[in-house]
């Protein structure tokens, strides 16, 4: 019998503790599925292992941020509902910071919105954007927020993989994780309403070429897709890569919703505060469905958030942050240089993907069951884990279980940490030398 289903027939005390059947649409999305976070998680790991798992960082947002939040936070408006498409500070700094960028004077009223982080405002899209059944497109690995999301608004995800640098390579980059257009088009049915492209990507670091993007444009086009180009990791570009915005290729604009983060930005992730760019015909359907799922984003952070785009060009904030993590990341693939193992070197975002394929551990390591059951990838990083004492996340996780294969060689390293923590790792990883 359903635990939910209570019938008194005896004095035998009752199961109470599951009376009300959940939505099915949990299990879809697999919401309930244990999630590598809560695996990979500091409490399930030794008190000393160092944390290169999780994308946030262990330092403070800039002090001159972190000050307008509490100027916010001592004034009376701030603390207050804000206006559903986000203050209008925060819309200003906008549209003065990313209008140049999209070649376009945006419309403050109209071609903006304000979200709870970039997470919410592409739920509210899929929200205001798929009917029953609507297949979206993503690449793999994808950051694994956008299944639950699109399947909550009843969405299908639909899986077309980037293909990781050939074995041959001796030095690859996030560059040589390429994608298969005529895949791409094979995945397009007559129920298919949108693509998301996340450039630069969580978690390969590839930032798409121009080519790429307008191969995907074409595609988008003569299919009438609606394209999310998930953009959080915008300020984090280097060696002169240029960060081309899908919005800006001819014709993209009507189509397109480009989503950033000041979570990323400004080195504050538990703000939650992220933003949308499109049309009107994307935005006004977004803000109605954004309205109705938060009604609105903490104001006195959406007050911070400005003062960061307000001054971060006289400060050259962005610049600095750049030179700051490619010094980070150097720490990082110094040490897999010195190990001889293969990474694929990021062109963007803070992570950064490590062959793990020539690492060997014991099959029989007491491995914990979370851990069992799961790619061999997922027994590699809890192995380096506990006998490194460095954390990281197993790749596989971000595949659909068909080509979870393709993410076992990897796992993800994030250098949002300080240079001291980085070094630590980078020591600590030496002796993974006896395990290859
Ligand atoms: C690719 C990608 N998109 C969106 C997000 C979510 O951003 P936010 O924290 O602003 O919701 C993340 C966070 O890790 C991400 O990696």
């Amino acid at each position: 019998m359903a635990a939910h289903t209570v019938v008194q027939t005896s004095n035998e005390p009752k199961d109470r503790s599951n009376l009300i059947p959940f939505s099915s649409r949990l299990k879809e999305g697999r919401a309930l599925a244990q999630d590598v976070w809560s695996i990979f998680n500091a409490a399930n790991l030794p008190a000393d292992c160092l944390n290169l798992g999780q994308g946030y960082m262990n330092f403070a947002p800039p002090s001159w941020v972190t000050e307008a939040a509490g100027e916010a936070l001592r004034s009376v408006a701030p603390n207050h509902y804000s206006h559903p498409r986000g203050r209008i500070r925060l819309r200003n700094a906008i549209k003065a910071f990313y209008g140049p960028q999209f070649q376009r004077e945006l419309d403050v009223e109209s071609e903006i919105l304000v979200t709870s982080g970039a997470n919410e405002g592409q739920y509210s899209v899929f929200t205001a954007f798929l009917e029953q059944g609507d297949e979206v497109i993503m690449f793999e690995p994808f950051f694994d927020q956008y299944l639950p999301s699109v399947t909550f608004n009843g969405g299908k995800p639909v899986y077309v993989p980037l293909h990781p640098p050939s074995a041959d390579k001796v030095k690859p980059s996030s560059d040589d994780w390429t994608i298969d257009i005529a895949e791409l088009r094979r995945a397009v049915t007559p129920r298919t309403k949108m693509i998301i492209v996340n450039t630069p990507h969580n978690p390969v670091g590839k930032v798409f070429t121009r080519k790429e993007l307008e191969d995907i444009a074409a595609v988008a086009e003569e299919y009438n897709l609606l394209v999310m180009s998930d953009e959080v990791y915008d300020c984090l570009v280097y060696e002169g890569k240029e960060h081309i915005r899908i919005a800006t290729l001819p014709g993209m604009w009507d189509r397109t919703v480009t989503v950033g983060s000041a979570g990323k930005a400004f080195a504050a992730t538990g703000w939650r505060v992220g933003w949308l760019i499109g049309p009107p015909s994307i935005i006004q359907p977004t803000l109605a469905a954004t309205t109705r799922i938060v009604f609105c984003t903490n104001s006195p952070l959406q007050e911070a958030a400005a003062a960061g785009l307000e001054q971060a060009q006289e400060r050259q904030f962005f610049e600095i942050q750049r030179a700051e993590y490619t010094e980070r990341r150097k720490v990082l693939t110094d040490a897999f240089d010195k190990l001889g193992m293969k990474y694929s070197n990021p062109e963007g975002t803070y992570f950064v993907l490590l062959d793990i394929s020539s690492v060997k551990f014991p099959e029989d390591y007491p491995f914990p069951q979370s851990v069992l059951g799961r790619g061999r990838d997922f027994r590699a990083c809890w192995f380096i884990a506990l006998e490194i004492g460095v954390s990281t996340i197993p790749v596989s996780e971000f595949y659909c279980e068909e080509h979870a294969n393709i993410g076992e060689a990897y796992a993800r390293f994030s250098f949002c940490k300080d240079v001291d923590t980085l070094k630590e790792a980078a020591e600590r990883l030496q002796s993974l030398k006896k395990y290859l």
